[in-house]
């Protein structure tokens, strides 16, 4: 069976964005024709400093969020990324696979480290081999991501390549990104140039999938338009960055097409648009916010999940980890 991974960081708060662009997703692949592989990658979130509290309660809670968004932890296989050795040991020979100039085009990495690079940790820029290692330990072939991991994915399919040449093997597949739907990129309420992040100093650019139902209405009702109607086209929203990301929220939350929608909603005004993207908002994303509040109440269930997961996802990495030291040639590996 096709094997599906993928990974969020950890890093507290999770935003709309992570969840129309990842986990929305990661449930529909979940049961289909794939074997599906999510991971909290907390060895990625402290590539920049992470408090140690903070980074046990946001990687409960990001399970408790991939559980309430609706994935099954009997179908797909949830586990922390720390907990399987087999990611860091098989990052390593992929550090020795990727190329210097490979890792300084990442443009995540230029983004992250600043003005002052020479002060980013040498684990930040070596992040994509870590996250190649993350995927093809369990010989992932497809991957679900939002638009913003496109370029890491490229790498990705760039170290499996040389890996099997350098070797002279077809061992590591080439894994598929799938970037799809119509929130791939879902941008900040405040300013439509800019991607939705946790990490914007304005709470009110976001919506955090722990908000209440009265936060979420509420920045919908005040985030940043034009001040003309909705455009009668979907054609009409291309110059339009503010308006086309509350249609596109709306089409991925209400699971249509782009084009349905501005069949419903054009020509309106955004006193009647947000309103209803608003409710349909809340109805979709309060429920979660109050199933990972109850699920946070007591961890040792989240606990016991993030444990069988790991064993589970051992299982596939090992031999396949093993496979790749003995195509290395080291030396006792069986
Ligand atoms: P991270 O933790 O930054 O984000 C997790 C997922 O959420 C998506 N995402 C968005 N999608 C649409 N609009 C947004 N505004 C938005 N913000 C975030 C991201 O694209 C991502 O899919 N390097 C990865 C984690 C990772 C990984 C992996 C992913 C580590 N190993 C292996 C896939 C496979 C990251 O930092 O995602």
């Amino acid at each position: 069976t096709p094997r599906v991974f993928s990974g969020i960081q950890p890093s507290g708060g999770l935003t709309l964005g992570n969840y129309l662009g990842a986990m929305k997703r990661f449930v529909e692949m979940q049961g289909s024709e794939f074997e599906t592989i999510y991971c909290m990658v907390d060895l990625h979130a402290i590539t920049v400093w992470q408090d140690p509290d903070k980074l046990r309660h946001a990687t409960r809670e990001l399970c408790a969020g991939f559980i309430a968004s609706g994935l099954d932890p009997k179908q797909s296989v949830l586990f922390n990324q720390s907990q399987v050795p087999e990611h860091t040991q098989l990052a390593w020979i992929f550090n020795c696979v990727a190329r210097m100039g490979w890792m300084q085009r990442m443009t995540q990495f230029k983004d992250k480290a600043g003005k002052n690079a020479q002060n980013a940790s040498l684990g930040l820029f070596a992040y994509p081999a870590l996250m190649a290692a993350d995927i093809l330990a369990y010989h992932a072939t497809h991957v679900p991501v939002g638009e913003d991991q496109k370029q890491h994915l490229e790498l990705t399919r760039d170290i499996a390549i040389k890996f099997n040449n350098d070797f002279g093997v077809e061992f590591f597949p080439i894994t598929e990104p799938v970037i799809e739907g119509a929130a791939t990129r879902v941008m900040s309420l405040r300013d439509g140039s800019k991607k939705m992040s946790k990490s914007d100093p304005s709470d009110m650019s976001r919506i955090n999938l722990t908000d209440d139902a009265g936060a979420i209405a509420k920045k919908i009702r005040k985030a940043k338009t034009d001040p003309e109607p909705l455009p009668s086209e979907a054609k009409g929203l291309e110059e339009r960055p503010e308006a086309r990301n509350l249609v596109n929220i709306y089409a991925a939350l209400s699971e249509q097409s782009v084009d349905d929608v501005m069949r419903d909603v054009g020509g309106q005004q955004f006193g009647t648009f947000k309103p209803m993207l608003a409710d349909l908002a809340v109805d979709k994303l309060a429920p979660i916010s109050t199933e990972m509040a109850r699920l946070m109440q007591d961890t040792t269930e989240i606990d016991k999940i993030l444990d069988d997961g790991a064993e589970r996802a051992r299982a596939i990495a090992t031999p396949i980890l093993q496979k790749t030291y003995e195509i290395v040639g080291m030396v006792g590996a069986k």
